[in-house]
């Protein structure tokens, strides 16, 4: 088959590509995706840092206290598989059990931040001769690389961890765990953090802080645009808001135009039009509860073998086999 015209575009003209065919829909949009360049990645980090930004401190406090039964049974050699890991110090929580128990590992860390990659990788040189390998690539296409290099009795753990499956709708969740799912074999082990259903002042406040620093994330794919795309954004003129869809069971990121407004985005040969109050769509997080997860692993064909819950934050891992 003739390679699709997607396969050849380079990465900024995949950005243009979508950023132009996003900002035309009815309920313009941009994808989550692209928040993380540089600053945005370094954003992130402050964001979970926050006070009101529970998810990173609880998920670090259930893999401190229960990274050895997560990992408990795999059968060495371990490859794991961090997809979209960002900073790699809950990744070092996991590896610390089976470095201790003298199993051999090599990590893989599937980002499309080069930025995240580099983080990562650095925290993980406090384990001697740990192989680390980084693929900037999605999640799937970096998943097949490290799956593609396997030698033949190892054992893949897949972490996806702090919520990043929120970002996805609940039926785009199902359909790429089941592509993880077919990724792996059967006793293939896959971790997962998702955050949980939680009263909506304290949603809200997690992705709408005081300190603004999650506008500043918002607003900076803006900026990104400006700098890439050699377009015009007034930061000034949008508005980050953060609102809970309780229907949809997700915390909805917006920026909102402050005015009547017209963009022009060069790289991207368009010219965007904006309405005061019209919104920008940037990301969804959706919350979900325990039995829910595990229902969601096991219309993918991964049966839940333990799951551990902050009960005052509202945040599950859990852990799955593959079968
Ligand atoms: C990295 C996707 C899990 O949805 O909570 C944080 C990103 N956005 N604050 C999330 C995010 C705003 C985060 N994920």
């Amino acid at each position: 088959m003739a390679p699709t015209s997607a396969s050849v575009l380079t990465p900024r003209q995949r950005f243009a590509e979508d950023v132009r065919r996003d900002l035309d829909r009815p309920q313009k949009r941009l994808q989550p995706q692209y928040l993380y360049d540089a600053l945005g990645s370094q954003l992130f980090e402050a964001i979970c840092e926050l006070p009101e930004y529970r998810i990173t401190r609880a998920e670090r406090g259930l893999l401190a206290a229960n990274a050895g039964e997560m990992s408990a049974g795999l059968a060495s050699p371990v490859t794991l598989v961090e997809l979209g890991g960002g900073s790699g110090e809950k990744l070092a929580l996991l590896i610390e059990p089976l470095v201790r128990s003298l199993r051999d590992v090599s990590v893989d860390l599937v980002d499309v931040s080069a930025t995240a990659i580099a983080l990562a990788t650095r925290t993980l040189g406090r384990f001697p001769a740990l192989p680390v390998t980084g693929h900037e690539a999605t999640y799937e296409d970096g998943l097949g690389e490290a799956v593609a290099k396997r030698s033949g009795d190892d054992t893949i753990l897949v972490a996806f961890l702090g919520s990043n499956i929120g970002n996805l709708d609940p039926a785009e969740a199902r359909a790429f765990l089941g592509r993880v799912r077919s990724a792996l074999r059967a006793s293939d082990r896959l971790v997962l953090g998702a955050d949980l259903v939680k009263p909506e002042a304290d949603l809200v406040l997690a992705y709408d802080d005081p300190l603004g620093v999650t506008a500043a994330f918002n607003k900076n794919l803006l900026g990104r645009i400006n700098r890439e795309l050699g377009a015009n954004f007034d930061l000034d003129q949008f508005a980050h808001r953060a609102v809970w869809n309780a229907s949809a069971s997700r915390v909805e990121m917006h920026l909102e135009s402050l005015c009547d407004q017209s963009v022009s985005l060069p790289g991207a040969n368009c010219q965007v039009l904006f309405a005061e109050g019209e919104s920008i769509w940037t990301e969804s997080s959706y919350k979900y509860n325990e039995d829910g997860i595990a229902e969601m692993g096991a219309a993918a064909g991964f049966a839940r073998r333990d799951q551990w819950v902050d009960g005052e934050a509202r945040f599950a891992v859990t852990a799955f086999d593959a079968v």
